[in-house]
């Protein structure tokens, strides 16, 4: 493969200043993100601690291989909402390497309100689950929770992707021969008892984990009978009498070791060949990305220019490199794993859409993963387009993404906005991963655009019946809509909502993308069919 010859010049007044302006948001996330981490109260974290108990996320580096990487998924989950009192939404989750295996971990952080659930803990723990059962890793649930958080149980507790999914979940996933253990290390109550009770094996922990479906509260106001929480589903309990429980542990750590033991009788078949290389850093130096990746959306980026620092040796079969150029397609490799690689450079054309089902059709036929550099203003828009049939073949690149059924992989990197989101397989479109950079923006269209539209139609609306928009009232409509998509158009407001997996620093995505595939070889990949492509 040839190695893409870079334009960029990092002496440049230009490079410099996009730099600059690049680490000042990475700053402002890095500083977001470290009170996320450090969120929960003193206060609870000392209590947790004076229990002897570990903290989630030292329970989760104690249990993976040493020296090698969590990629912890959706860390800013639940950021800015609910007065920030559920820093990470009180669950971490991520994947792991458990004696090489690469395995999904859902850790419940008791320092979090008892680590009850909210809709976007809830959301995290099913989106955890999600990614183990496509990529059909196994599964550990660190228990330590007082389930519903109760005053939000509209929010949570009966709807079909609520708190009674993680049960339903379980089934399917050792259905699908999906290994699942629990470590119990805390409280573990009412639906929250089936976690470890629907596990393969359930690890319990002396004096700090219990297990029952109704608490000694609700046994007294049921019942009159009274009776502690050791007493009444402790480790002593559940290991020798009910047999809920199946290893008792001394401490977390014990509990974590017992674990790693378990995973030593644990192997998943069959996996899925990949044409691997060695592995090489790319030429030009991926720190360069800072100098480059859109801080300033008007200005155009060149994404062979972003690939060029994301891949090994730099180097890019490019396909279709003279045709329809505002879509970058091509092959290269990303720590030894073959990718293809979908990349915006500019607005989508119907040529644009043909080259890009093309090329998804080359991916799985081939079977090699997709990875999508999101940076999408949307479709081409206009009379000429339309008579064209815009539509019709936009039609066909969304119909081979959704069908592509090998792993698909998002980076957006700039915006990602209308259904541009939808062709470059954002949430919708199932990818394994969906990661944002930390200047990404996310919206069914940008602010001024949208701004633009809703003024148009509220000036038709009052021509239509004889007047006309006073220019104050237009402004203030327009400073209105502006500051709203400014707010929720942020990658902020998105992973929040777990409409990501993630804010990733750029030169995070090589590794992370890594992990990604390294894990998506744990299930062969299915065929894919498509179905009717408007021709
Ligand atoms: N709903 C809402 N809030 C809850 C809660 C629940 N189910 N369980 C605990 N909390 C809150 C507490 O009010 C407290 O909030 P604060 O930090 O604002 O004061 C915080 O979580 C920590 O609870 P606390 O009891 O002080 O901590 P603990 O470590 O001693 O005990 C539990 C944790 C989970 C064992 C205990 O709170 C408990 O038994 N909760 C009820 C569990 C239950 O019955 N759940 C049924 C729902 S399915």
């Amino acid at each position: 493969m040839y190695r893409i010859k870079s334009e960029t010049d990092p002496n440049s007044d230009e490079f410099k200043k996009n730099k600059k302006d690049f680490l000042d948001i990475l700053k402002d996330y890095k500083q977001k993100l470290d009170s996320v981490i450090n969120g929960p109260s003193e206060k609870a974290v000392a209590k947790h601690k004076e229990r002897g108990k570990l903290l989630a996320r030292e329970r989760i580096n104690l249990l993976v291989d040493k020296n090698t990487p969590f990629v912890e998924l959706s860390t800013m989950a639940a950021y800015n909402m609910y007065d920030n009192s559920f820093p990470s939404a009180g669950i971490i989750t991520g994947i792991g390497r458990i004696h090489g295996q690469e395995t999904i971990i859902i850790a419940n952080d008791a320092t979090v309100k008892g680590g009850t659930y909210i809709k976007e803990t809830i959301k995290k723990h099913i989106r955890a689950q999600e990614i183990a059962m496509q990529n059909k890793l196994p599964c550990v649930y660190m228990v330590d929770s007082g389930g519903v958080f109760l005053p939000e149980q509209s929010k949570v507790f009966p709807d079909r992707f609520d708190f009674g999914r993680f049960f339903y979940n379980q089934a399917r996933m050792s259905a699908d021969g999906i290994p699942q253990i629990a470590i119990v290390m805390g409280s573990c109550t009412a639906g929250g008892a089936y976690v470890p009770a629907m596990s393969d094996e359930t690890i319990i922990v002396k004096n700090q984990g219990t297990i029952f479906i109704g608490g000694p509260p609700l046994v007294k106001a049921a019942t009159g009978e009274e009776v502690t929480a050791e007493e009444l589903g402790g480790a002593e309990v559940h290991t020798t009498e009910s047999g809920v429980a199946d290893h008792f542990a001394e401490n977390d750590k014990h509990a974590l070791q017992i674990c790693r033991n378990i995973f030593e009788t644990i192997e998943i078949q069959p996996k899925q060949d990949l044409k691997l290389s060695s592995i090489e850093e790319p030429y030009y130096d991926p720190e360069e990305l800072y100098g480059i990746a859109p801080v300033n959306f008007r200005k155009s980026v060149n994404s062979k220019e972003i690939i060029a620092r994301l891949v090994d040796g730099s180097r890019f079969h490019e396909f279709k490199p003279r045709y329809a150029t505002t879509l970058v397609t091509g092959f290269a490799n990303i720590m030894g794993f073959p990718v293809g690689i979908i990349a915006n450079n500019g607005v989508i054309f119907s040529e644009t859409s043909l080259k890009g089902a093309h090329f998804i059709e080359l991916c799985t036929s081939r079977n090699i993963p997709i990875i999508f550099l999101q940076n999408i203003t949307g479709f081409i828009v206009g009379k000429e387009y339309e008579r064209k049939g815009i539509a019709r073949d936009g039609a066909k690149f969304v119909h081979a993404v959704a069908n592509a059924n090998v792993p698909k992989f998002t980076v957006v990197f700039g915006g990602s906005f209308g259904a541009g989101n939808y062709a470059m397989a954002g949430r919708a479109y199932d990818p394994n991963l969906l990661l944002m950079w930390p200047n990404s923006k996310i919206s069914v269209m940008g602010g001024e655009q949208a701004a633009n539209v809703l003024i148009q139609v509220k000036e038709d609306q009052l021509k239509a019946r004889g007047k006309t928009f006073d220019s104050k009232e237009k402004e203030a409509l327009r400073e209105s809509i502006l500051k709203k998509y400014e707010e929720e158009g942020s990658a902020y407001y998105s992973t929040a909502r777990l409409w990501d997996d993630g804010i990733i620093d750029p030169i995070d995505t090589r590794n992370v993308l890594a992990l990604g595939i390294a894990a998506s070889l744990n299930r062969k990949y299915k065929e894919t069919k498509y179905g009717v492509f408007r021709m």
